[in-house]
């Protein structure tokens, strides 16, 4: 709003205010009936009764620090009941409850000084524009949180006045508190977050408000779109929102890959707004985090088979046909728009790896996507999470299930073709193993082994388990990340309950929140470092190894890398074509919990074929073989279907009212 538009206003309302304030003489000097008025029995009309001043008896405003007040009020509400059946009372009646205690009573007050003002000799009193002023300035945050709008009739111009029209201050009685906060400077503030469901407009529009809301450390992008046109929308937490910087790791979580598997979901729009509001209330641990680490999470990989998931659930209107669809496994949604199951369709390195182990040099990482990968059905939400995970050097990952309570980790995939549940670890299973125990020894209930949870299948593993080991699979997501980037995932099940009700995910955070940031954390253990070339320039690609370890990571576009590893000593080398190799040894303390720096200069040689076994950078660039990503961008004309007729969590509240209801308090998203 410029300064020119708010003038205007001020002086329409300077006229409003003139008019209105002609009014009350006319009452003091009724129209003298003449006579041939009186014959035409026009003196009768306008016996407009002199409002005078009444008690309030409106038990929401019985605590203003004045008695009586005046109908028709200040929204044209002719009497008392007229007041109570209004949305604007409704609404007063409930504020306590949506914002949860949020800038109540003071938001209830300032509405009772409109809808019940103050009367003083038959005169109704108008609070002061100010009082509205500094409220809505402190609380409009608490009615973003909940996505509701600021209340049309606590329009600070519209309904009150300045002090020279003299106002008084309908939070006088508050006054005490307001100075104690002032002193202060910094009133207590604490994380809100609605423990409910989000649908996809609603998680798309609270992940938006939040990167707005912390628009210095987080931004929003979409990665692409589901089948069925939704996008698929990441909100991202750094000190440089959309930069990768020099040696700043990358983590990244996945939730709701499988769309009736819904937790994991609500769990990162909640770890979103967590972050930013903790960042922004001087959480030293979180500032730390965001400004040491770039964090994105993808709260739903599989929108359209929670639409599925979730409509189902809604649909039964039975509690226990609810709970039935809740615990059935074959509840739909599962599955994306073309009902493929998005954990089964990566393309499957981890055969390749199987067959190629026992060959001289070869090593499991940065295995290219055969191309008969691409002659089968590729999803667009896998098509698109390829398409990320190969654009951002990410270090660490996990993608969040639900139906079991047990980390699972690579490789997925069971090393014996007829064996379905065999031990088939991968080279890093120390390190997956202490990433995994680092989620699991943080939840409550994940590593307990006299608990009774979910058929107690992992009572004795500490709450962890190895992916083929529990049962094979191919095509997963976890073993993609680890053979194809370096990137390294866990797959964590969040509990039995697929579905839970809305009732658990309060519980569901408090579970997890601790888990889902000492995770986050583990991106820095290890080492890190940059490959240069001895004039300084950087080394894209070179690689990283580490002896015992057949998996090698590769330095991203600045030369820099990660390597998440156990403590204890290590051998590190650092090669790239055309140099000579570089070696190092090195002792990780073993309660080291910032990255040991470990640097490498690389001197150029003359060289000598055969020598080193590079990436076969042609097959890995040619990944993209049919340009799928531009057919989906383009087939966006398919619209989107924005549920903007969909109603927030609490239009419940106002339900009732039926025509009357406050339309006003929705946002057009
Ligand atoms: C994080 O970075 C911000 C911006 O540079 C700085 O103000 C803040 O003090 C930092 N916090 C911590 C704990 O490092
Ligand atoms: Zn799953």
């Amino acid at each position: 709003m410029n300064i020119g538009y708010k003038r205007t206003k001020m002086n329409s309302l300077v006229l409003v205010i003139l008019l209105f304030s002609l009014v009350p003489i006319v009452w003091c000097y009724p129209a003298r009936c003449e006579e041939e008025d009186a014959l035409l029995g026009r003196c009768n009309v306008p016996v407009a009764v002199k409002p005078i001043c009444t008690d309030i008896v409106l038990g929401y405003c019985d605590d203003m620090p004045y008695t009586k007040t005046m109908y028709p009020n200040l929204l044209d509400n002719k009497n008392r009941e007229a007041v109570e059946t209004g949305p604007e009372y409704v609404l007063l009646s409930v504020l306590h409850t949506l914002l949860k205690g949020e800038c109540t009573p003071d938001l209830r007050m300032l509405g009772c000084s409109i809808i019940a003002p103050r009367c003083e000799m038959n005169k109704i009193l108008k609070p002061c524009r100010s009082s509205c002023e500094m409220l809505k300035k402190n609380c409009m945050h608490a009615f973003e949180n909940i996505e509701m709008a600021w209340p049309y009739f606590l329009d600070c111009d519209r309904f009150f006045v300045g002090e020279e029209e003299g106002c008084y201050d309908p939070l006088e009685s508050l006054r005490g508190r307001h100075e104690f906060m002032v002193d202060n400077s910094a009133p207590e503030l604490s994380t809100i977050i609605q423990f409910t469901y989000h649908s996809h407009s609603q998680m798309t529009n609270i992940l938006k408000k939040t990167a707005e809301k912390c628009s210095d450390i987080s931004r929003t992008y979409s990665i692409g779109r589901s089948f069925e046109g939704k996008d698929l929308i990441v909100i991202e937490f750094s000190n440089n929102p959309g930069q990768h910087e020099l040696l700043e790791p990358e983590v990244k979580y996945v939730g709701n890959m499988h769309g009736n598997e819904v937790l994991g979901r609500e769990l990162l729009i909640y770890l979103a707004q967590y972050l930013c509001s903790e960042y922004l209330l001087g959480n030293q641990r979180i500032q730390t985090l965001i400004n040491t680490t770039r964090i994105h999470l993808l709260a739903s990989m599989n929108p359209d088979g929670y639409d599925l998931a979730a409509s189902e659930i809604g649909a039964s209107d039975e509690q226990e046909d609810a709970e039935a669809a809740r615990y059935n496994e074959r509840t739909s949604g599962r599955a994306n728009g073309q009902n493929i199951d998005l954990n089964r369709n990566f393309p499957d390195l981890t055969s390749i790896v199987y067959q190629r182990r026992r060959n001289k040099g070869f090593r499991t990482d940065h295995i290219p996507i055969p191309d008969s990968y691409w002659f089968g059905k590729v999803a667009p939400e896998t098509y698109a999470v390829m398409k990320w995970i190969r654009s951002i050097p990410f270090v660490l990952s996990a993608s969040l299930h639900g139906g079991d309570l047990v980390v699972s980790y690579p490789y997925d995939f069971s090393r014996h073709p007829e064996k379905e549940k065999m031990f088939s670890p991968t080279p890093d299973e120390q390190v997956f193993k202490l990433l995994a125990k680092s989620y699991a020894d943080q939840h409550p209930v994940m590593p307990d082994q006299s608990h009774d949870r979910c058929g107690g299948e992992f009572a004795n593993t500490n709450g962890i388990v190895n992916g083929a080991l529990w049962y094979s699979f191919a095509g997963g997501m976890s073993d993609f990340n680890y053979l194809h980037t370096n990137c390294f995932e866990i797959t964590v099940e969040l509990g039995c309950d697929k579905f839970p009700g809305e009732s658990e995910l309060y519980t569901g955070w408090q579970e997890n929140k601790e888990a889902l940031l000492t995770y986050m954390e583990m991106v820095h253990r290890g080492i890190k470092g940059i490959v240069r070339d001895e004039s300084g320039k950087a080394i894209k690609g070179a690689r990283i190894s580490v002896r015992g370890i057949r998996h090698d990571v590769t330095t991203a576009e600045g030369g820099d890398y990660w390597r998440i590893l156990p403590s204890g000593l290590h051998i590190i080398t650092a090669s790239a074509e055309g140099y000579s190799k570089v070696m190092k040894k090195i002792n990780l303390p073993s309660r080291l919990m910032k990255a040991g720096s470990v640097d490498f200069v690389l001197s150029s040689v003359v060289e000598e074929p055969d020598l080193f076994v590079s990436i076969p950078q042609d097959t890995y660039d040619r990944f993209d073989p049919y340009n799928k990503f531009d057919e989906y961008g383009r087939s966006g004309n398919r619209e989107p279907e924005e549920e903007t007729q969909e109603k927030p969590w609490w239009w419940s509240y106002f339900a009732f009212l039926g025509n009357n209801q406050p339309t006003w308090l929705l946002r057009r998203y």
